[in-house]
């Protein structure tokens, strides 16, 4: 099993200290008879190419700043405060709450991607997988001809782990984890720079859930692209992210290496967190993460469970 520091050694050879997203002091309210701060003063910079791990247990307000940084929330969630700023590949900034309709729509999927909480169960029943793949597609790219349309979709299916043959499928037609795939392939249809992921993977087997995993990771280290990953499961982030973000009724309480947080965690939920979890009693395994096993058997095909 790779050890804490080797990881960190392969990771910090990249460089991952440019930022491509900086939220600050962003508060978000739903106003409701008695008003809910989901969201209280959160700060925090997500660097190109890491995965920035969100933990925190459940209504802490995760999905809130993540639709918030997509600018996806709606009444009665209000932004009371703060900024949300992109940082292009180009070098230019963008003020993420100042952007106009059209704007907003060009910078989702094509600079920013999310996938949702839930998302296996948000595929459209009624057309089939490569409708799908091609309106997200034409929209951004309006003069992209049908071979580059299929030959860009048949290449995000490969890179998640779906046979391109799936193209004609029907949601109903896959299994969950395929499902889930897919919602992944749209994510990084159009090279987003970052990706938000709102629990992945929790509803899927645990195998599947693990494959999945790989393959995101892999991914990260050949596009490098951005992650922020949600999830309740403490282990698992230590696992996969570079970053941890701990939330507490709205706030970020701890942000640290996910290697320092694991050894010496500074804020009192923190500990109690990762006591929680009999599972990270002595050394935190890092094999799913970058380098560690990139050739573990299924990290590139379609399991048992994806075949049925
Ligand atoms: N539409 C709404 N109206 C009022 N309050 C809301 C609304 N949506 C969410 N909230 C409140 O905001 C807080 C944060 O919710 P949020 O969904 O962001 O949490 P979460 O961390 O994503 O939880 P989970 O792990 O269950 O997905 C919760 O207290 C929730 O009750
Ligand atoms: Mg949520």
């Amino acid at each position: 099993m790779t050890t804490l520091l080797q990881d960190g050694d392969v990771r910090a050879a990249r460089d991952r200290s440019a930022p491509v997203l900086t939220v600050d002091d962003l508060t978000v309210v739903y106003e409701v008879e008695e008003p809910v701060t989901a969201v209280r003063n959160a700060s925090l910079t997500l660097h190109r190419g890491e995965i920035l791990g969100l933990a925190g247990e459940s209504g802490c307000g995760k999905t809130t700043l993540a639709y918030a940084v997509n600018r996806l929330h709606r009444p009665p969630a209000r932004i009371a405060s703060g900024s949300i700023t992109f940082h292009d590949r180009d070098g230019t900034d963008v003020d993420v709450l100042a952007l106009e309709d059209t704007q907003l729509r060009a910078f989702r999927w094509d600079k920013l991607s999310m996938v949702f909480q839930g998302a296996m169960n948000a595929l459209n029943p009624v057309t089939t997988v490569r409708a799908q793949l091609r309106d997200t597609l034409l929209a951004h790219r309006p003069g992209m001809s049908r071979a580059e349309v299929r030959r860009r979709s048949e290449e995000v299916l490969n890179r998640v782990g779906v046979d391109p043959r799936r193209l004609g499928s029907y949601a109903h037609e896959l299994s969950g984890g395929m499902r889930q795939r897919v919602m992944i392939a749209m994510a990084m249809l159009l090279q987003p720079q970052i990706m938000i992921m709102d629990e992945p993977t929790t509803a899927l087997d645990v195998v599947v859930q693990r494959d999945i995993l790989r393959e995101i990771v892999r991914l990260r280290d050949e596009l490098e692209f951005a992650v922020v990953f949600i999830t309740h499961d403490l282990p698992l982030l230590l696992e996969i992210s570079d970053r941890i973000a701990v939330m507490l009724e709205g706030e970020i309480v701890e942000l640290d290496e996910a290697d320092r947080l694991y050894r010496d965690a500074r804020h009192p939920y923190t500990r109690k967190l990762l006591g929680s979890f009999p599972s990270l009693s002595g050394e935190r395994g890092g094999f799913i993460r970058s380098g560690a096993d990139p050739h573990a058997a299924g990290a590139a095909g379609e399991t048992e469970e994806d075949r049925a």
